[in-house]
């Protein structure tokens, strides 16, 4: 679908050969005029073949209710046109503009504790406003009626990360769209008391009409009513995306619809595993935390990207040239940092490198955030990058279109995990999900292992081994496919605080991990948190932080792995495994990190069946992944260290990287190389 955006016959340059898409975000309006000429001079210069356009353009586009001026962007669809540049359009309803929000203040969002959140910044508008719709839509409408059919229109870019700064809204429209979402749910007010185990602190209901967001409260708002709340409030954004998705297919139905997600670290508000199917392509959005784990997060993130689409390609809607303005300290990348980002998010099959933004805002709020062409001018280290990008895109053209070939190991993310997990008035409050989850991904690149992210929406039986980390949310139905998967031969290895509530936030009884118990032959009667700064050792040699369980083996097919050799539960197991027919399941009960973890993985690998594809002397230093054709397999592999990496024995066509004198491929330090084989 995307490899065939820029290569329709008519498309923006004629040219119907699949290839990748390269550009960004980019905002003319900011410009005079005569900035654009250059602009489009430069974006072919640097391979740029797709932008999105007008993301911000509301108040330009529409300056009062009835007063519309769309000639300034007829002018740069035309321009971008004529220089063979696709456009991504946006449908511009991110960012209201101020007469709609003087006029309708009712359109902007109440925190908790019901303050309002004023206009002056971005996307101040309440997903659930009858009145914003209305007005956006509207918008939308002019917008497809005015594109449809301009030959420079591509692709339907819906509003901008939906949720980025409005997914929880508790205003009085919140309210009324929860209770109609919580209706269809529950049907009755009883079946939402029997769910909300409201039997506790007098929480029964006995209208619909008394049932609130959890709203600014004076302890532990009800736990079940939270979690509703958040899947309301990502359904609530799912709904408002249809909406204009259904305008644009209505106008233009042969104009594909996108709306960039944030598969990322910390974004947890929206379910995007759920709302992948509304979109005719995935795009994503990623952003670098720097950090020691930085790149193995976006790894994860494109990877999960990836499993979201179905394995099939992606977008790379956003990403940076170099610094961002919104972390406490913005570090610029180093040497090689934006080509490798950049490939890594195409080796999890992104078929479109794109950046936020062309050029470097002089004004603003994100004047300080890196761009494809700096404050520096084209005369520039950046932009050098850029235009090397360029030309190592177009090399990988034969990419384009190609899938993903399924890892052997799978590891679970679910959006009802994270959220329950990580709710208040539980064993402890420094849990992270998601860091969870990146340790055991960074532990298997550590062993030169792929592993594909996915959701529990995946096909789980492909997988040799499957890893649940703190699965907290298992319904029944999730239960039986998880205790089918190990009888039918897999192996199944889950963490603490995993299987311990059902889809209401009830605990399943008789013992932790109530839905795993019988799967996994023990049983914990209590769990042991540990205070922020402290640690357990275990017999096996590793340190255990954060939790340990006090377990109790319950079935004879069960081997101790490793028992706790210090704290409140000194010798009793630690790690768990129980032999069942061909397949196993395993528990490991404190949280070991990707350095522990990477100590324990080799026994679960070797039951598994599962070996490194890697030469033994490039593991950890390299991680491969792999795009597939019908004819054709594509290794990419990335040089995850600061150092060279010889890989030797690696054979077939290099498309991008380099080879030493004796036909031995070489990676430079953080550099990216592609290899063609054929398909076996
Ligand atoms: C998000 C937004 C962009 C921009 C970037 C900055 O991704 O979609 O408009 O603000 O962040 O990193
Ligand atoms: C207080 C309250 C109880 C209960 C306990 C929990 O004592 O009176 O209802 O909430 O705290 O520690």
């Amino acid at each position: 679908m995307i490899s065939t955006l820029l290569s329709q016959p008519n498309g923006p340059d004629g040219d119907s050969t699949p290839r990748l898409a390269y550009g960004a975000d980019y905002n003319p309006e900011q410009w005079p005029r005569e900035v654009w000429e250059e602009d489009i001079r430069l974006m072919r210069e640097a391979g740029v073949n797709i932008v999105s356009v007008g993301i911000f353009s509301w108040a330009r586009i529409q300056p009062s209710e009835d007063v519309w001026d769309f000639a300034w962007l007829d002018e740069v669809m035309d321009l971008l046109h004529a220089g063979g540049i696709g456009v991504d359009l946006a449908t511009a309803t991110a960012s209201p503009p101020p007469w709609l929000t003087t006029a309708h203040p009712e359109i902007l969002p109440v925190t908790a504790a019901g303050e309002t959140v004023w206009p002056g910044a971005r996307q101040h508008w309440r997903p659930t406003s009858p009145v914003f719709r209305t007005h956006a839509l509207r918008l939308v409408r002019r917008m497809a009626e005015r594109y449809a059919g301009h030959p420079a229109l591509v692709a339907w870019h819906v509003s901008n990360e939906l949720g980025c700064h409005n997914i929880y809204d508790y205003s009085d429209d919140a309210a009324t769209a929860f209770r109609d979402w919580l209706r269809a749910r529950y049907t009755t007010v009883d079946a939402l008391n029997h769910a909300w185990g409201t039997a506790f602190w007098s929480q029964r209901y006995s209208g619909w009409d008394q049932i609130l967001p959890p709203r600014l409260t004076a302890s532990h708002p009800n736990p079940t009513q939270q979690l509703d709340f958040k899947r309301f409030s990502s359904d609530a954004l799912k709904e408002y995306l249809r909406a204009e998705r259904d305008v644009l297919r209505e106008i233009t139905p042969d104009v594909p619809v996108t709306t960039n997600f944030m598969v990322m670290g910390g974004i947890k508000g929206m379910n995007y595993a759920d709302w992948a199917g509304e979109i005719d392509f995935v795009s994503n959005d990623h952003y670098v935390h720097p950090g020691p784990q930085d790149r193995d997060e976006l790894s994860f993130s494109a990877n999960l990207t990836s499993s979201i689409a179905g394995g099939r390609p992606w977008f790379l809607m956003e990403h940076s040239t170099s610094a961002v303005n919104w972390q406490p300290v913005n570090l610029p990348k180093g040497e090689g940092e934006l080509v490798r980002d950049s490939l890594l998010h195409v080796a999890h099959g992104a078929d479109a490198v794109c950046f936020f933004q062309w050029r470097q805002s002089a004004a603003g709020a994100e004047k300080y955030h890196s761009a494809m062409v700096p404050h520096a001018g084209s005369d520039s280290e950046v932009f050098r990058a850029v235009t090397g990008l360029g030309r190592t895109l177009q090399a990988l053209a034969p990419v384009a279109g190609t899938e993903r070939e399924p890892a052997r190991v799978g590891i679970v993310f679910d959006w009802e995990s994270w959220w329950a997990s990580e709710q208040d008035s539980h064993p402890t409050s420094h849990l992270d999900y998601h860091q969870e989850a990146l340790d055991w991904y960074s532990a298997l690149l550590a062993l030169g292992i792929r592993a594909d992210v996915v959701t529990t929406r995946a096909d789980l039986d492909r997988y040799q081994l499957l890893i649940t980390p703190v699965l907290h949310v298992i319904p029944a139905a999730l239960a039986k496919e998880l205790t089918r998967y190990v009888e039918n031969g897999g192996h199944l290895v889950t963490t603490y605080f995993s299987g311990v509530v059902d889809e209401n936030d009830h605990i399943w009884l008789g013992g932790y991990p109530g839905a795993l118990r019988d799967l996994l032959g023990i049983r914990i009667e209590e769990f042991g948190p540990l205070p922020a700064e402290d640690t357990v050792e275990l017999d096996d040699a590793s340190t255990g932080t954060l939790w340990t369980d006090r377990i109790t083996v319950t079935d004879p097919e069960v081997e101790v792995l490793a028992h706790y050799r210090t704290g409140t539960y000194a010798g009793r197991p630690a790690v768990t495994r129980r032999a069942v027919g061909r397949g196993s399941a395993s528990y490991l009960s404190t949280r070991l990190g990707a350095d522990g973890l990477a100590g324990l993985l080799p026994r679960l690998l070797d039951t598994a069946g599962v070996e490194s594809e890697l030469p033994a002397a490039a593991r950890g230093l390299v991680e491969q992944a792999v795009r597939r054709s019908a004819d054709s397999r594509y290794l990419f592999l990335v040089n995850r260290t600061d150092e060279p990496v010889p890989l030797p024995g690696l054979t077939g066509e290099l498309l991008v990287g380099r080879a030493d004198s004796d036909g031995v491929l070489v990676l430079a330090p953080r550099e990216v190389a592609v290899l063609r084989q054929p398909t076996p």
